[in-house]
């Protein structure tokens, strides 16, 4: 029998060829953002205790980093709490939780060797706008 996967944002960039790589292999759950809205607590609860999937793709996200720049609280409500409510819901059914953080989170003032190096999880962080903070904050919270 084939695993079942949900992968939220399944929409977006990430998610939609998260999806085309999958799909032969699991058994996937790909809610639109009207049936899934990652905003909503008792929603993604319902969802979650309704499908019961056994691993979570979290890829909903406000990605524009100019518009989250101008819409800080509309940006910490989906991207900080909403992959908070995700983790909690995937405790509450047993699910993993694969999320997927941006290298927008650094500040690109480290030192680093192009084509050598790459970002390291201890590289450091920056926090100047927004999206970036909340990319941080988010993955975080997610690994908690
Ligand atoms: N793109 C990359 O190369 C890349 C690399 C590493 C990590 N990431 C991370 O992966 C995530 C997705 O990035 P992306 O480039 O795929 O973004 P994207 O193309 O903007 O897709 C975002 C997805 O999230 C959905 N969404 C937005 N708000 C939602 C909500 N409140 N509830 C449920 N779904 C919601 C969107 O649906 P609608 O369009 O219907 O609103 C869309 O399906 C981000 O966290 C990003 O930082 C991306």
């Amino acid at each position: 029998m084939k695993r079942k996967i949900l992968i939220t944002g399944s929409s977006g960039f990430l998610g939609s060829r998260l999806a085309h790589h999958l799909k032969d292999r699991y058994d996937l759950l790909l809610p639109s953002h009207a049936e899934l809205n990652v905003s909503r607590e008792e929603a993604v609860k319902a969802y979650m205790e309704e499908h019961r999937p056994e691993v979570v793709i979290h890829s909903a996200a406000l990605s524009n980093t100019w518009y989250c720049e101008q819409h800080p609280e509309e940006s910490h409500r989906v991207n900080v709490q909403g992959t908070v409510r995700i983790a909690k819901a995937c405790k509450l059914v047993g699910a993993k939780l694969i999320f997927l953080s941006s290298d927008q989170v650094y500040n690109g003032t480290h030192r680093i060797r192009l084509y050598r190096s790459a970002w390291a999880e201890r590289s450091e962080k920056s926090t100047y706008c927004a999206y970036h903070y909340y990319f941080y904050d988010r993955s975080a919270q997610a690994e908690r």
